[in-house]
């Protein structure tokens, strides 16, 4: 029986050698050390000995099975640590190597120059309000005095969605869009989306526009001047010379289009300012009682100055980009360079 006994441990202990996965050494001990292993088996037997065999032989089971166990016990902790070493190396984190750096976005060139050109304004004193990028017939033609036959029409390309819808030409819709909800004194940017059928190097069919609108007593066209030389100034800097040129727009009487001393070539001629030294950057006027009579201001009272500009424009001379569509393409390596 004792020889028994140590074969069962022999053969458990070079079972247990050649075992290198935890679950292997936890059915080894289950096969000798379990209720229904080879030592549980012996054990149970012992009452059918006789008594001095009984001892002799339970003692060198009980020594045989702690001896098992604990070489179970150690085989297993060889394999546990193994596995963990092998997780630490393979999930080994180099705390020395530099962070990844998240891709920051930026803002597009014409939301970037948008965004100066409200700030420049908001500084002036001036409230930002915008009006529907789809406007009635109304709106962008006829409370502007721009009647159906009038020639002016012909000025803008106009995308029209129905007979009396179309997509709004020009962000000047918003004066009216004011003037019939609030009285004087006003004083309010209009940035916004515009829409004309045009496209070449210097025409989108899709632009960006900023109005401006003062209304008030005792308003001249000096203040218009004032106001928009300062915006100049601040765009693109001190030195630069301002003109008032004599122009015509419906809603506006008298009107001017306001050129800037060409920023490429400071006034000297180039191929930008078609060598005049000159370029135009917006429209402007004093407010025509036309347009007051329309939303019943009093005209006697009133007096308002109006001007809008192309944002695209502006920041094509900023930035000295000599084709619109640029801004449109969605290009990355342009997008970079702002
Ligand atoms: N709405 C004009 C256009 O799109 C620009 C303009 C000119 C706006 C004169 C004005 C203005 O407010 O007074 O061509």
């Amino acid at each position: 029986m004792t020889d028994d006994l140590l074969q069962i441990k022999q053969k458990a202990l070079d079972e247990l050698k050649d075992l290198n996965k935890l679950d292997d050494i936890y059915n080894l001990k289950v096969k000798y050390l379990g209720k229904k292993g080879s030592l549980t088996f012996v054990l149970r037997n012992l009452g059918k000995m006789l008594p001095d065999k009984r001892r002799e032989v339970g003692m060198l089971c009980n020594k045989v099975k702690v001896e098992l166990a604990a070489a179970i016990e150690s085989a297993a902790d060889k394999v546990k640590l193994a596995e963990k070493n092998r997780k630490l190396l393979e999930e080994k984190v180099d705390t020395s190597l530099p962070g990844r750096r998240p891709a920051l976005g930026r803002l597009h060139p014409v939301n970037k120059v948008n965004e100066e050109i409200k700030d420049i304004f908001l500084r002036l004193g001036f409230v930002i309000q915008e009006g529907p990028e789809i406007e009635t017939d109304y709106y962008n033609f006829e409370a502007l005095n721009i009647p159906k036959d009038h020639p002016a029409r012909d000025m803008q390309d106009t995308f029209y969605i129905s007979k009396d819808h179309v997509l709004r030409t020009h962000t000047s819709p918003v004066q009216v869009l004011t003037f019939e909800k609030q009285s004087p004194p006003i004083k309010i940017i209009a940035p916004g989306r515009v829409s004309r059928c045009d496209s070449d190097v210097t025409h989108s069919p899709m632009f960006h526009q900023v109005e401006g609108f003062l209304v008030d007593t005792d308003v001249t066209f000096g203040d218009l001047k004032g106001i928009l030389i300062a915006f100049i100034h601040q765009m693109f800097g001190e030195k630069i010379a301002v003109r008032f040129r004599p122009s015509y727009f419906p809603f506006t009487e008298p009107s001017a289009e306001v050129d800037m001393q060409c920023v490429i070539c400071m006034g000297k001629g180039c191929r930008v300012c078609k060598k005049s030294g000159w370029l135009e950057i917006l429209g402007c006027g004093m407010i025509n009682p036309a347009v007051f009579e329309h939303v019943k201001y009093d005209t006697e009272k009133y007096t308002g100055f109006a001007f809008g500009m192309g944002v695209e424009r502006i920041a094509m001379l900023k930035y000295q980009i000599n084709d619109i569509r640029l801004f449109y393409d969605n290009d990355i390596r342009f997008l970079n360079q702002f």
